[in-house]
C-alpha cells in the first residue's frame, strides 16, 4: 500500500484524493491517511501531492517508517474523503516545516 507521511500534516492539500480510483483516503483534522486494506498501488496519488508526502510502503524513508502503522491505525478511525477541498489555512507555511509530527491532531 501507499503511505501518507509527515509532510501532509497541517497542509492537507487534498489533490491526492481526486485521483484515487478506490477512494481509500481517510481524513483527520489536519492530516490524511491511506487505508492499506483498500489501496491498490496504482501510484496515481504520488505525483499529485505538492509536498511529496506519499510513498510506496517499501520506499518510505527511514525517519518516516512510523507512518506506515499510523496510516493503518488512523484509517480505521477516520472517515473517507472523496473530493478535493481547500487546503488548511497556512498550508504553504507548514509545507516548509520538516519536523511536525507533534502537530498531528487525532
Ligand atoms: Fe489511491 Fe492509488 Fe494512491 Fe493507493 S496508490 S492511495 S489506490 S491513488
Ligand atoms: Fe496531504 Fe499531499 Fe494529499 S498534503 S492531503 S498527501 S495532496
Amino acid at each position: 500500500a501507499y503511505v501518507v507521511t509527515e509532510a501532509c500534516i497541517r497542509c492537507k492539500y487534498t489533490d491526492c484524493v481526486d485521483v484515487c480510483p478506490v477512494d481509500c483516503f481517510r481524513e483527520g483534522p489536519n492530516f490524511l491517511v491511506i487505508d492499506p486494506e483498500e489501496c491498490i498501488d496504482c501510484t496515481l496519488c504520488v505525483a499529485e501531492c505538492p509536498v511529496e508526502a506519499i510513498y510506496a510502503e517499501d520506499d518510505v524513508p527511514d525517519d518516516q517508517r512510523r507512518f506506515i502503522a499510523l496510516n493503518a491505525e488512523l484509517s480505521r478511525e477516520w472517515k473517507a474523503i472523496v473530493e478535493r477541498k481547500e487546503p488548511l489555512p497556512d498550508a504553504d507555511e507548514w509545507a516548509k516545516v520538516k519536523d511536525k509530527l507533534d502537530q498531528l491532531e487525532r
